[in-house]
């Protein structure tokens, strides 16, 4: 195979949704239809297969659950699959943002009887910022489900992308008898063999509307029920038009059940249908686009996870291939640090396995191994001309904390530990606007964070803090010229606090919505934003 056929092969793209709408169970279900795995259930059970994937914090067996997100690739169809996974329950962190900065595509996960709920709508915003295709998922229809009509308006109107749906379910819960393609103009009946335990692939007849065995299969009832709605939906003002998805302005939405398999199979054949080939990033130097199959190779670090192995302490950087073609021991020019280096290993979450890559193409998702040069948005690229990607924006995180070492003493260290752990890009940290670091304050994504904090200072750099959380919410980057604009003269809630980054950029944290909406409207220059240096 060409490189180019290589790439255009490819499909990379993220699962976001909130948790327990059924994300570990759909990404298990399109391991298995990949032929990744041959049993549901053995990417399942956060007891023990996630461990062999990213086993490399005790605190994470300790919860039964994985900190980082990692990538799992596969094959399906001639295409070569990389789904990157977004850690979503307690471990949700600024790795999940980050990922979705590497994904060409998204998949939302929506539990058909709940609709939109918070998380999705947090990670539904990122993919936004770089208007990437969003498809939906509407899961558990073997469920009591909401109707399906409200279920597209609610999407609509909370997450303000149009709809349209690529297959209508019919029945739901027991009465889930399966999905009308409207592309094909086909039903798909499924059989209830897939019922009993979802492990295997499920079977499905294949039948026209109006067909009279529909009225054995289905019921007449919902036979002519379907008639009526598929009516209806054709009736409806939204045309399909791939355009608008690959702009994510209009979402494609299947209906499905993880659990037993339904659905799975027509909407992981029609996504990779629709979901686009490595996307060409923009090069920030020239503002011109990088085409993803030209030869040179390039690249962009997107997340840095630490000490893996905790025998060595090194640290893993994960990268996306932009361009060409990667291969183990090759030499490439670290833009930020402006020389040459060799990518000496590289790894690859295959299913369950860690494996060495020796070559990989653009779309795909590595790990190297990271002696500490890496920086989160660096750029790595060959050829004459080189290349730089837009950093990786910094989101504002949701959990707020003072850190203080107990043991003054060991100030050095604990200095050192929170501009490394920063540095990594675990946790932000803040002081008093023009202050040292003797009052640290912290933000995180996600309040695990934390607690891996005071962990890893403790046990890897022998500091003991002590930590008060913050009542702050939401934080804003002010925008304004620091030289001209003085936040003293900002008209702000009493408990709402001014800060400076380790860049010197200024901030603001607030305690709830309502101090945010109150500095915007009383404060008519004030320019702030949700996410850092984009
Ligand atoms: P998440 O990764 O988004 O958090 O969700 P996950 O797949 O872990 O699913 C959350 C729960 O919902 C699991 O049940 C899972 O079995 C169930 N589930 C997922 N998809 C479907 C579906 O299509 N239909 C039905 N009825 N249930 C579904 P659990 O009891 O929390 O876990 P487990 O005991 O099954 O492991």
């Amino acid at each position: 195979m060409t490189n180019r056929e290589e790439i255009e092969r490819r499909r990379t793209f993220a699962i976001i949704s909130h948790p327990d709408a059924g994300k570990t169970t759909l990404t298990e279900k399109l391991l298995l239809y990949g032929g990744a795995i041959n049993q549901a259930g053995s990417v399942k059970g956060k007891q023990s297969a996630k461990h062999a994937v990213s086993d490399w914090m005790d605190i994470e067996k300790q919860r039964g659950i994985s900190v980082t997100s990692s990538v799992l690739q596969f094959n399906y169809a001639g295409k070569c699959v990389n789904i990157l996974d977004t850690p979503g329950h307690q471990d949700f962190s600024e790795d999940t943002y980050r990922t979705l900065m590497a994904a060409d595509s998204a998949v939302m996960v929506i539990d058909a009887a709940k609709g939109v709920e918070a998380q999705t709508i947090k990670l539904f915003k990122v993919c936004t910022l770089r208007h990437i295709p969003i498809f939906t998922f509407i899961n558990k229809m073997d469920r009591e489900a909401r109707d399906p009509f409200e279920l597209m308006e609610n999407i609509e109107e909370i997450l303000g992308i149009k709809t349209y749906p690529m297959n209508w379910p019919i029945g739901c819960g027991k009465e889930f008898k399966g999905v009308f393609d409207r592309n094909t103009r086909k039903v798909l009946a499924f059989s209830s063999d897939g019922r009993a335990n979802g492990v295997k692939k499920v079977d499905e007849t294949e039948a026209e509307l109006g067909d009279p065995a529909l009225d054995e299969l289905l019921t007449p009832y919902l036979h002519q029920q379907l008639v009526d709605e598929i009516e209806l939906l054709d009736g409806a003002a939204e045309e399909f038009d791939l355009d608008k998805v690959l702009r994510g302005e209009l979402s494609p939405v299947f209906f499905g059940s993880a659990l037993t398999n339904f659905g799975v199979e027509p909407f992981l054949e029609n996504f990779l249908r629709l979901t686009p080939t490595p996307l060409a990033r923009v090069d920030s130097l020239t503002g011109e686009t990088v085409d993803p199959c030209r030869d040179e190779f390039s690249a962009f670090i997107f997340k840095i996870q630490a000490n893996m192995n905790k025998a060595h302490r090194d640290r893993i950087a994960f990268m996306r291939i932009c361009s060409g073609k990667f291969e183990r021991g090759m030499e490439a020019f670290h833009v930020q640090e402006g020389k040459n280096i060799k990518l000496a290993t590289g790894t690859q979450l295959m299913a369950q396995d860690r494996a060495i890559v020796d070559e990989a193409y653009a779309g795909d998702i590595i790990g190297l191994f990271d002696p500490g040069i890496f920086s989160i948005g660096d750029t790595l690229c060959t050829g004459k001309k080189k290349v730089q990607f837009a950093g990786i924006p910094t989101f504002s995180p949701e959990h707020f904390a003072r850190i203080e070492q107990k043991d003054t003493m060991k100030r050095k260290q604990f200095v050192k530990g929170m501009e490394q752990i920063a540095q990594e890009g675990a946790i932000q940290i803040f002081r008093e606007v023009g202050g040292g670091m003797e009052e640290v304050v912290v933000g995180v994504v996600g309040v695990l964070q934390l607690e891996v904090l005071e962990y890893r200072l403790n046990t890897e750099y022998n500091v003991e803090i002590r930590m008060q959380q913050l009542p702050f919410e939401q934080l804003r980057w002010v925008q304004n010229d620091p030289d001209t604009y003085n936040l003293r003269d900002l008209d702000l809630t009493s408990d709402t606090k001014a800060v400076e980054d380790m860049k010197g950029n200024r901030l603001l944290l607030f305690t709830s919505d309502w101090a945010v909406r109150w500095a915007e409207t009383h404060n008519e220059t004030l320019k702030l934003s949700e996410f850092g240096n984009i």
